[in-house]
């Protein structure tokens, strides 16, 4: 059975499409065959990775033709181990429809378990910035929640603010619902609040902060701009090696099997 990996916060621009295609194509890289699913209507993923879409069908069919197989659905990924589960509801109607099935909370978690049986070893999910229905699917989903903060000032006051939300939707919809870290994200080691941020966070956050920090990196943003991800793009960069030490620190920290290839 596939790991369930959700990337989750209410702000946006910190980090989470890029942390979920990232992972992703960690993963894929290093032998694991995973599937990458964008539940945001910004459809962002796609941009990312530049990926040709063999079909216009996505996400949407997973919520208004739910009967439909996964192989009709997919998108190949420009890995052998990447399928993409890409995002089709940009059009106000499907996304109101969508959000409207997405009511029941266990829909998303209830087609993965149906449809993807051994299929895959990792499920990444990138969702919308809010805690509307969508994300809401997303997180009960997730066998592991990952909260994206950016490095700066305003970041532990949202955090604040996304920690008792989480907490509302445990006592209220999943008390199983679990966070695995705060992934700390565009670290700048020369910005004075940057270091004050991230010494703050560790201090009150403690082991739920993952250690690896992901740098502030151009590679990324250029990358991204061509469409292309930063580990085929730039290797050795400073942003590529971040997400290939996040991907080894979950294997770590969560006794994950790990993949012959990488061994
Ligand atoms: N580590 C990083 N270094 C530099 N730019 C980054 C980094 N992570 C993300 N970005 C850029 O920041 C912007 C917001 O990131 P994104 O992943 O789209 O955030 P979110 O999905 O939370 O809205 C994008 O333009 C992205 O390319
Ligand atoms: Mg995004």
């Amino acid at each position: 059975m596939a790991k369930v990996i959700t990337f989750a916060s209410q702000k946006g621009g910190v980090g989470k499409t890029t942390s979920a295609v990232h992972l992703a194509t960690a993963f894929a890289l290093g032998g694991y065959k995973t599937l990458l699913v964008d539940l945001d209507p910004q459809g962002s993923v796609h941009h990312s990775l530049g990926t040709e879409k063999n079909s216009s069908l996505g996400i949407r069919e997973v919520f208004c033709t739910p009967e439909i197989s996964l192989q009709e659905i997919i998108t190949t990924g420009k890995h052998q181990n990447l399928d993409l589960l890409l995002s089709n509801i940009q059009e106000l109607l499907t996304e109101q429809t969508v959000n409207k099935i997405a009511q029941d909370y266990y829909h998303v978690s209830q087609w993965i378990e149906k449809n993807t049986s051994d299929l895959y070893e990792f499920i990444i999910m990138d969702a919308p910035a809010s805690t509307s229905s969508l994300s809401i699917n997303a997180m009960i989903a997730a066998d592991f929640i990952i909260v994206p903060l950016e490095c700066e000032t305003l970041a532990i006051k949202s955090l604040k603010r996304f920690l008792q939300a989480f907490k509302v939707l445990q006592i209220t919809i999943e008390p199983r619902l679990r966070l695995a870290g705060i992934l700390l994200t565009m670290y700048d080691e020369n910005i004075i609040s940057h270091r004050q941020v991230c010494k703050q966070i560790c201090k009150t956050l403690g082991e739920s902060v993952f250690e690896t920090v992901i740098p502030n990196c151009p590679h990324i943003l250029e990358a991204s701009n061509l469409g292309i991800d930063v580990i085929q793009r730039h290797l050795n960069s400073a942003g590529a090696t971040g997400y290939i030490r996040l991907a080894n620190e979950l294997l770590d920290r969560f006794l994950l099997p790990k993949s012959e290839k990488t061994n």
